[in-house]
């Protein structure tokens, strides 16, 4: 059976993509690394391509500050064509895609958000969640579809606030549960594509 193949795109620092890799690695997700692509030329996440050897490109993102320019967004879904990506998930990617990838990848494209859906979409959730005075919080795995964070959710993992919680305490500890989360859920959606 051909396993699925994962094109992972982000911005930043990689944790979530490192997760992924190594559940790759350790066998518990049956999927294959095709590529990492980040609109930033020197994001750590191409590092981590190049550490668990995966093929990896810098996409220059074009005019826009939260998009990709249309020419480009053209580019990027011909690079994922042509390493075979099935699945394609977002890990800290911070453009907005449109529908020229929406549609190449139709329910196709996932991403993960650290909050619990459909609360606190946006950029620093866990921030919002603290000045909210929340008590639980957590991270979400969902569908992506044309607006910010939203999209039907695949899964979600809660995360207590405490009482002696920082924005920055509050963010490392959700990361840790982005890091068991999102490798689980591309598993359950390998399974399902499979069974
Ligand atoms: C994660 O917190 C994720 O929820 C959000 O962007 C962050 C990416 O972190 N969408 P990393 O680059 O995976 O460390």
């Amino acid at each position: 059976m051909k396993a699925l193949g994962l094109g992972i795109l982000g911005s930043g620092k990689g944790s979530n993509c490192r997760a992924i890799l190594e559940g790759i690695r350790a066998g518990t997700l049956p999927a294959r690394a095709r590529v990492v692509i980040s609109d930033v030329f020197d994001a750590p996440i191409l590092e981590i391509a190049r550490e668990f050897s995966v093929p990896n490109a810098y996409l220059p993102p074009g005019q826009f500050r939260t998009r990709l320019e249309p020419n480009v967004e053209a580019e990027l879904v011909r690079m994922l064509r042509e390493a075979d990506v099935d699945l394609v998930a977002l890990a800290g990617f911070m453009r907005v895609l449109k529908s020229t990838t929406l549609e190449a990848f139709p329910r196709r494209i996932i991403n993960i958000h650290p909050s619990l859906l459909p609360k606190f979409p946006g950029l620093e959730a866990w921030k919002q969640a603290l000045a909210a005075g929340e008590t639980v919080t957590g991270c979400t795995v969902h569908y992506v579809d044309e607006k910010i964070d939203h999209g039907d959710i695949i899964a979600q993992r809660e995360v207590p606030v405490l009482p002696d919680d920082s924005a920055e305490s509050l963010h490392a500890r959700i990361q840790i549960a982005e890091h068991e989360l999102y490798p689980a859920a591309i598993a359950q959606l390998c399974a399902e594509c499979s069974g």
